[in-house]
C-alpha cells in the first residue's frame, strides 16, 4: 500500500431504495413506498438516500422525488442522465446531490461510467455540472475507474465522483478482482490527489464491499440491490444495519 496521509474520517452508506420502487410499479400499486423505505434505512444508520430516476420512470416516479426531498433527515442524492429534461426536474426538486450517470433506454441497470472522452461528452457534461452547482447542489460523476477518467472529471468542474465498482463486482475469478481493485485504488490515487471526495457504488453486496473499503479511500458506498435483496428476508433495517456493521 502506498503512503497516504488521508484517509476518509468516516465511511457513508448511502442505501440505494430504488428497488422498493420496483416493487410498486410491478404492480402500478401504492406500496411499498420508497419514502418509507428511506425513512427506514436512515433510522437503521444509512448517512444518504440514493435514488436514480430514469427517463422511462421505471421505478423512481417525480412524486417520490417531491416527498424525498422534503422528508430525508440525511442527504439525499439523486442519479440521473445528463438530458434537459432530468435537469430541469433537478433544478425543481432541488436535492442535495445530483449524480450524473449514462443511461439506455433498454439497460437493465446502469451498464457503465460516463465515458468524459468522447466526442462532445465533456462539453455537455460541464455544462451540466456548472448548471447544477449554480443551481446549490452537489454534483457527482459516475464514472468507471480509470485514471484519465477522474482527470476529465476534475477537468469538468466536479469535486465528488462515484466510481464503478461493476466490473470489480462482476470479475470472475481472484486474479480478475485483484486486478480490478488496483484499477481502483489507481483511480482514487488520482482522484484523492485532485481533493475529490470519493463515493463507489454498483453491484456491491455483503460479501465484496469490505475489500474495498480496505483500500482506505472511499468515503460513501451507494448500495442498493443487495440490501433491498436482504431486506425481503430479513426486514430492511437489519439489512442495512446488517452493512453499516460490516462499513464501520
Ligand atoms: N450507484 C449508481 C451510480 C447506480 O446507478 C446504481 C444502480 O442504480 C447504484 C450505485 C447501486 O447499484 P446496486 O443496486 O447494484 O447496489
Amino acid at each position: 500500500m502506498p503512503d497516504r496521509d488521508r484517509s476518509p474520517a468516516v465511511v457513508r452508506l448511502g442505501v440505494n431504495v430504488d428497488h422498493v420502487a420496483t416493487i410498486r410499479q410491478a404492480r402500478q400499486a401504492s406500496y411499498p413506498d420508497p419514502v418509507a423505505a428511506a425513512a427506514i434505512a436512515e433510522m437503521a444508520g444509512a448517512d444518504q438516500i440514493t435514488v436514480h430516476i430514469r427517463l422511462d420512470r421505471r421505478h423512481i416516479q417525480e412524486r417520490d422525488l417531491e416527498v424525498l426531498v422534503r422528508t430525508v433527515q440525511t442527504r439525499l442524492n439523486v442519479e440521473m442522465a445528463v438530458q434537459e429534461e432530468m435537469l430541469l426536474l433537478a433544478e425543481r426538486i432541488h436535492p442535495h446531490t445530483i449524480t450524473l450517470v449514462p443511461e439506455r433506454p433498454e439497460e437493465v441497470t446502469t451498464e457503465g461510467g460516463l465515458d468524459l472522452l468522447a466526442e462532445g461528452a465533456a462539453h455537455a457534461v460541464r455544462a451540466a455540472v456548472t448548471r447544477l452547482l449554480a443551481g446549490g447542489m452537489q454534483v457527482s460523476l459516475f464514472i468507471d475507474p480509470d485514471v484519465a477518467q477522474v482527470r476529465a472529471a476534475g477537468d469538468a468542474g466536479v469535486h465528488m465522483i462515484e466510481l464503478n465498482t461493476a466490473a470489480y463486482a462482476e470479475a470472475s475469478d481472484d486474479a480478475d478482482r485483484a486486478r480490478e481493485l488496483e484499477r481502483i485504488d489507481a483511480a482514487c490515487a488520482v482522484a484523492d490527489s485532485l481533493d475529490m471526495y470519493i463515493a463507489a457504488g454498483h453491484g456491491l453486496h455483503y460479501h465484496n464491499v469490505c475489500a474495498l473499503a480496505d483500500l482506505d479511500w472511499i468515503a460513501e458506498f451507494n448500495i442498493g440491490h443487495a440490501i433491498i435483496a436482504r431486506a425481503v428476508f430479513s426486514g430492511l433495517e437489519q439489512a442495512v444495519r446488517d452493512m453499516v456493521d460490516l462499513l464501520r
